[in-house]
């Protein structure tokens, strides 16, 4: 490799993808050309932006991606979503190219628990299984027994013995609504996700006022405060189906923006209404997610770059919280 090659690889490894794409380049279909010759899968979370759900071979929540990712044939799997969702692609993939078009899409949760500080936590409690929610790194997944997501997080709490403790890292706000919902005394991890604790309680009661007839439904990644107002509590794919199942008309959807466009297609003749944040510019984008953009997805197919790699003993030692996690998933039919 020529120096120059090689600077670019390493600024490419470093989330610096900073080439520039022609504007005329019609990138649907340069992405879909590039998908057929390197037999490559497009995985995007709900929180993806429109045109990238649009391209993507298969759209889902965190429970859905770490599925397929486990099953698909294609060589080289290009997720569009944040590093701590590529990481669990490629620790079940581990033979695979792995791509993430922006390696910088982080995730507060993930960044709020550092495996060093959680190993020391961890050991004032000996006894204790730990359970992990899969927005986490996969150094911390090696420190976790079981991994689990939104959908699964009650099923996986509930397969561990009653006379057990738990640790449940990182997102204390999904802590909280497992222990009301399981009736388990978790030890939480002080985490929180950005977008999910930003909502205005002020704003959504005005707008429940507003539209009475609106059914409004939450992640459990937000606060207890505003989930015992919801009327309905899941994870994105949970959020979807209820939309989708339930007869009212209009829904006000406190999650994170991007799971209106499937709604909006599953259910074009109903209205949703994205639930305020308390902040000035109104927007409840999570920054991580939005750092994808179709050329970046463009640029990773094309130089196939940057990879995700991870140590051989991080493959080994996390995976098994995963399997684990995916092993009790399927016997609940999840
Ligand atoms: P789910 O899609 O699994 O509900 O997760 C939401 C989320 O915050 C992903 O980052
Ligand atoms: Fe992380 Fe929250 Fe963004 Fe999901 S929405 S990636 S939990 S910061």
């Amino acid at each position: 490799m020529s120096a120059i090659a090689a600077a670019k690889e390493s600024l490419v490894r470093k989330g610096y993808l900073d080439i520039e794409v022609d504007p005329t380049l019609d990138l649907v279909e340069e992405i879909n050309k590039l998908k057929k010759e390197k037999n490559a899968i497009i995985l995007a979370h709900y929180y993806q932006e429109a045109e990238i759900q649009d391209i993507a071979d298969y759209i889902g929540d965190s429970l859905g991606l770490s599925q397929e990712a486990a099953s698909t044939d294609a060589d080289m799997i290009v997720f569009a979503g944040v590093h701590f969702m590529a990481e669990t692609a490629k620790m079940l993939s581990p033979h695979k190219k792995v791509l993430l078009p922006d390696l910088k899409a982080g995730c507060s949760l993930a960044d709020s628990c550092p495996a060093p500080l959680f190993k020391k936590f961890k050991e004032k409690y000996p006894d204790h299984v730990v359970v992990s929610y899969i927005n986490c790194t996969a150094e911390l997944k090696t420190l976790t027994d079981i991994c689990c997501t939104s959908t699964n997080a009650v099923h996986i709490i509930e397969s561990i013995p009653e006379d057990k403790g738990i640790i449940f890292a990182p997102d204390k706000n999904l802590g909280a609504y497992l222990k009301k919902k399981t009736g388990r005394d978790l030890v939480l991890w002080n985490g929180t996700c950005m977008v999910h604790e930003i909502f205005s309680h002020e704003k959504i009661t005005k707008l429940m006022i507003r539209h009475p007839e609106a059914k409004f439904i939450a992640h459990p990644e937000c606060e207890a405060a505003l989930l015992d107002k919801a009327d309905y509590i899941g994870s994105t794919s949970g959020l979807l189906r209820y939309t989708q199942e339930n007869d009212a008309d209009t829904f006000i959807v406190a999650t994170e923006a991007g799971i209106l466009h499937q709604m909006e297609l599953k259910s074009p003749n109903k209205t949703f209404i994205p639930a305020p944040p308390n902040n000035t510019c109104a927007c409840n984008d999570c920054p991580h997610m939005k750092r994808n953009t179709m050329e970046k997805l463009y640029l990773a197919m094309k130089y196939e770059l940057p990879e995700i790699h991870l140590e051989d003993w991080v493959i080994e030692k996390g995976r098994k919280s995963i399997d684990k996690m995916l092993e009790i998933s399927a016997k609940a039919g999840l």
